[in-house]
């Protein structure tokens, strides 16, 4: 479960100021899909940087699966990311030295995943979005979407 409480987020320079963040409660339960709609500079990007902790927030409170992350500094922050957060990101962000297998091996390693239960889990995602068969292939020899799924794909095993 993720829930916020009262979330404000200022992003303080020099010379402005800008609230993002007014006040935000929220409560997303496991298993749920929520879609975020604003207009352009509402603050949606602010909100889901907030929710995989890559950025920190001004005041309020933040808690995923019953842990507090609103004040966790900047190395108990990535470990939290590595163990709970799966992005997709808009522009695939795909390793270009490695293959497509290798890219969807990525996180699980990073989660000290071995063997054959990580070779499955990897050939279990690549079936269900339809590229086993690029498995040896690097990002620029397939197409856009291929790419997009790959990337989805890397998103999904963790
Ligand atoms: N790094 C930053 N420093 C200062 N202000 C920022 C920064 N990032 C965003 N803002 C400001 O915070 C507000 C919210 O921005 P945010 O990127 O969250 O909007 P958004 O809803 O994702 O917009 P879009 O639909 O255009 O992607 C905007 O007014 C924006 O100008
Ligand atoms: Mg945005």
């Amino acid at each position: 479960m993720i829930e916020l409480e009262h979330v404000k987020k200022i992003y303080k320079g020099d010379s402005y100021e800008t609230t993002a963040l007014d006040d935000v409660s929220l409560k997303i339960n496991d298993g749920e899909f929520v879609a975020i709609m604003g207009k352009s500079g509402s603050g949606k990007t602010t909100l889901l940087n907030i929710i995989g902790g890559m950025d920190s927030l001004t005041e309020g409170k933040i808690i995923v699966d019953g842990k507090d992350i609103s004040r966790l500094n900047g190395y108990k922050l990535d470990i939290f990311r590595k163990d709970n957060i799966s992005f997709v990101f808009q522009n695939y962000a795909l390793m270009q030295q490695y293959t497509v297998y290798e890219n969807i091996e990525l996180p699980l390693n990073a989660r000290n995943y071995k063997g054959k239960d990580k070779k499955k889990i990897i050939y279990d995602a690549m079936e269900k979005l339809g590229i086993k068969q690029l498995a040896e292939k690097f990002p620029k020899q397939i197409s856009g979407g291929e790419q997009q799924r790959t990337a989805i794909a890397r998103a999904m095993v963790s």
